[in-house]
């Protein structure tokens, strides 16, 4: 048992009653304030603000600003390439700063993404008749002046997204089609310059994707990528683990829990970035659903809890149902979110709750 100060200090005093013991089982104090409590940075959320109905949405927007719910926000769309680059070296970081502007109104950090992806690149990229070296320049162009824009006010980039197929190859794009694998690390070592130009060393370079959260080819090509990296003397800070899965077939704690434990025995932090867990076919709210999903969430927080300071946090790409991006890319698949479509709590809530408490899951 751990006593704070106050609490010796009247322990050692005259003989007044100590205060209640707080209670930190109260599963609506708000998860962010539960994911610290538990040593974490922030139980995190993406949202797809401005320019969509969210950003007007006050009953939305009245659970994203609220810091007990809400330690981090990364935007979904707002700095990818077609919008902080829409003609070349035309920038625009409206949308980005609006993102920013919010969250630091209410005290919460940003996980800033993504800066090199194969996708939502502006069509000056698409278009281009490139060769390695003009297209490299374009790739360091956007670097240097998104990095450098949005500077400390950034946690973290997501430097390279999604580089790499299921077999642990790297996947087809214009950045690897036209430039090769370089483009993975001198991605890197130009967001490095970039930060460094500026001062900001802090801001931590991450490498995110999804399918690397349990053992087997594509975690096995992280750590190469990473040991290539180090190889070259090229910064890189941390994995984000996407973590999109499917009710029933989330990876087990043991190999979501040795994964991460991968990763951090490379030096680098993890963190959870883009946890949901869908529904492949309707109903999406029976309940013999939403307890394997209450389950689902709870083994991926709980591998996050367990694997220590390291993995600094979880984020979930966007908490509602109600705008969740799942209906529009898996067709007839969703559910998948810990709010339902009218913004109520739904078991994985709760599911969230019990795990990052260290408690067993009661609803699951
Ligand atoms: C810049 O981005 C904002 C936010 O996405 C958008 O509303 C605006 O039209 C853009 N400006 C230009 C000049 O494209
Ligand atoms: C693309 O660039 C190459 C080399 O610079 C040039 O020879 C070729 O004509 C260009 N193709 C088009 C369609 O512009
Ligand atoms: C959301 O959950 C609440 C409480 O369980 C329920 O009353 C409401 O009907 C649900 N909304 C939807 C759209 O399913």
């Amino acid at each position: 048992m751990r006593f704070s100060l106050a609490t010796a200090a009247l322990l050692a005093g005259p003989a007044l009653a100590a205060p209640p013991a707080p209670r930190h089982d109260d599963k609506d104090v708000g998860l962010n304030a539960l994911a610290q409590r538990a040593g974490k940075l922030w139980f995190g959320t993406a949202a797809d603000i401005p320019g969509t109905d969210e950003t007007t949405d006050a009953a939305y927007l009245k659970i994203l600003e609220n810091p007990a719910n809400f330690g981090e926000i990364t935007p979904a769309n707002a700095m990818k390439f077609m919008y902080t680059e829409p003609e070349q070296n035309v920038f625009n970081y409206t949308g980005g700063d609006y993102v920013l502007n919010l969250a630091e109104r209410h005290g919460q950090r940003v996980r800033c993404h993504n800066l090199v992806w194969a996708s939502q690149l502006s069509d000056f990229v698409n278009n281009g008749n490139w060769t390695k070296e003009s297209l490299t320049a374009v790739m360091r162009n956007h670097i240097f002046h998104v990095v450098q824009h949005f500077g400390r006010r950034c946690y973290s980039w997501d430097v390279v997204n999604e580089a790499l197929n299921g077999d642990g190859t790297f996947s087809s794009s214009i950045w690897y089609d036209t430039i090769g694998e370089d483009y993975f690390y001198l991605a890197f070592q130009y967001a490095q310059e970039a930060l460094a130009e500026i001062h900001a060393n802090d801001v931590k370079l991450y490498y995110n994707d999804y399918g690397i959260e349990n053992p087997g080819t594509k975690a096995d090509a992280v750590h190469n990528l990473v040991k290539e990296l180090r190889k070259r003397d090229i910064r890189i800070d941390g994995i984000g683990l996407e973590s999109h899965f499917e009710v029933g077939f989330t990876p087990s704690l043991q190999d979501q829990l040795s994964t991460k434990q991968g990763y951090i025995a490379l030096g680098l932090d993890v963190a959870i970035t883009e946890l949901d867990v869908r529904f492949t076919q309707a109903p999406y709210y029976d309940a013999a659903g939403e307890k394997q999903q209450a389950q689902d969430y709870y083994t991926s927080v709980s591998s996050c809890i367990e694997a220590g300071p390291k993995c600094i946090g979880i984020t979930v790409w966007d908490f509602d149902d109600k705008y969740s991006w799942v209906p529009y890319t898996f067709a007839g698949q969703g559910g998948a979110d810990i709010y339902n479509a009218t913004l109520q709590a739904k078991p994985a809530y709760y599911a969230i709750a019990d795990a990052l408490q260290g408690k067993a899951c009661s609803v699951c």
